[in-house]
């Protein structure tokens, strides 16, 4: 069978969803500068949507960084793979300032989050050893495990008794020459949960293991400096290698993990998706110097973020909506229902309300789950959360509609 003719009968989990609603449920533009307003089709909204946590994308500070770096250097600079000729002063000193960020003695800078922390993955583990993850894990961790040579296995979520029945397994089948690496995330992306970090790190003292905590929502979020999830939950020093991305909070692209010097020494020549890459032009770098700098200089606007994620979720919770336990910015409301009432609750809020909000159904989350991701950000007012809030009240009709009391409750 020709191979192209296949694929037509194999549009993959999302594949139907991505052609139906293209261009309004997948692949919307939002137009207009990055910010709580933008406009949607032609119409303005309140947008939910966006991972710009700390407003930085479009601070005045940072739209005159970006300009002055790109007429400085252009966007081709530097050309190659770090490796060969594509480092600079500013790569090193970006790593240098994220180090210090972090509390790490030192941090790696990856071109992409995605392909970087399959890499890093690929290369810590060998066939010799034993990798175990979280299985609500981000698609980059699974398919870092796909990569692998290790023997691979998963945990429940934020189950410290599956973990340990992992690590147990592990243990007892390890050769002198094996390995383990336990691989979790600081917040989970869609629920907002927090990783049991500080179990899992507690669990070291009777297994021998080293964790990668991929910190992608966490990183500039949480933690009183911005350091993240192991901050904030008093473990940071207990892991042994954070990957941070700047797609989040930081609002530019590239990543990092930061750990300690041998180990990143085996990285920078051990991470092929890196090595093997032309590395990040010398604006994206000099502006993700100045963002870090700026989110250092601000910690009020961590205050902000949480301000406006506690009044967006005690709001939702007056409204009688299941916004999970959520330890994060990241407010997920779950209400139960197909990929139809996903999509109606997604285009009444947009068209009648003015209020821009993502949602998932079926495949991405259990059959019969509905959840509206809502990402709270610096910059979002108290008009805001109100007229969102008004939104959820009057669509309550909709959202409700398949719910049951147990639910709810
Ligand atoms: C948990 C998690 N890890 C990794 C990534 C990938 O990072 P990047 O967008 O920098 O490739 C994302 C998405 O951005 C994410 O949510």
């Amino acid at each position: 069978m020709d191979l192209f003719d296949k694929l037509e009968g194999r549009p993959g989990p999302l594949g139907e969803f991505t052609s139906d609603g293209y261009g309004y449920y997948t692949f919307p533009k939002l137009e207009g500068p990055i910010g709580p307003e933008m406009k949607f089709n032609g119409k303005d909204v309140v947008v939910w949507s966006v991972n710009d946590y700390l407003s930085v994308g479009n601070h005045p500070r940072i739209r005159k960084a970006d300009k002055e770096a790109a007429e400085k250097y252009g966007l081709s600079a530097p050309m190659g793979a770090r490796l060969m000729t594509g480092n600079s002063d500013e790569h090193e000193a970006l790593e240098r300032e994220l180090a210090e960020f972090m509390h790490k003695p030192e941090a790696l800078l990856l071109n992409y989050g995605y392909q970087g922390i399959m890499s890093v993955i690929h290369a810590l583990v060998d066939r010799n050893d034993f990798l175990i993850y979280d299985e609500l894990s981000h698609a980059c961790i699974v398919d870092g495990k796909q990569l692998a040579m290790a023997e691979t296995s998963v945990f429940k979520h934020n189950d410290m008794k599956s973990l340990e029945k992992q690590l147990e397994r592990a243990t007892r089948k390890m050769k002198p020459n094996s390995s383990i690496l336990v691989v979790t995330e600081g917040v989970f992306g869609m629920t907002g949960d927090l990783g049991k970090l500080k179990e899992i790190v507690a669990l070291k003292e009777k297994y021998p293991f080293r964790i990668l905590v991929d910190d992608a929502h966490g990183f500039g979020t949480l933690g009183k400096d911005g350091s993240g999830a192991g901050t904030q939950l008093g473990c940071h020093d207990g892991i042994d290698i954070y990957f941070g991305t700047f797609a989040k909070a930081v609002a530019l692209i590239g990543a990092f993990v930061a750990t300690e010097p041998r180990v990143n020494e085996f990285l920078k020549a051990n991470t092929r998706s890196q090595i093997f890459a032309k590395s990040l032009p010398m604006p994206i770098v000099v502006s993700a110097r100045e963002r870090l700098k700026l989110i250092k200089e601000n910690p009020q606007w961590r205050e902000k973020l949480w301000e406006n994620t506690k009044k967006l979720r005690n709001g939702l919770i007056e409204l009688g909506y299941n916004v999970l336990p959520s330890e994060s910015p990241v407010t997920p409301v779950l209400t139960s229902g197909s990929t139809d009432l996903c999509q109606e609750i997604m285009k009444e809020m947009r068209e009648k309300h003015g209020i821009f909000v993502s949602g998932v159904a079926y495949p991405v989350v259990p059959k019969g789950v509905v959840l509206i991701r809502l990402i709270p950000m610096t910059g979002h007012t108290d008009e805001h959360i109100k007229k969102t809030l008004d939104a959820f009240e009057a669509i309550k009709p909709i959202a409700f509609r398949n719910l049951s009391e147990k639910m709810m409750a």
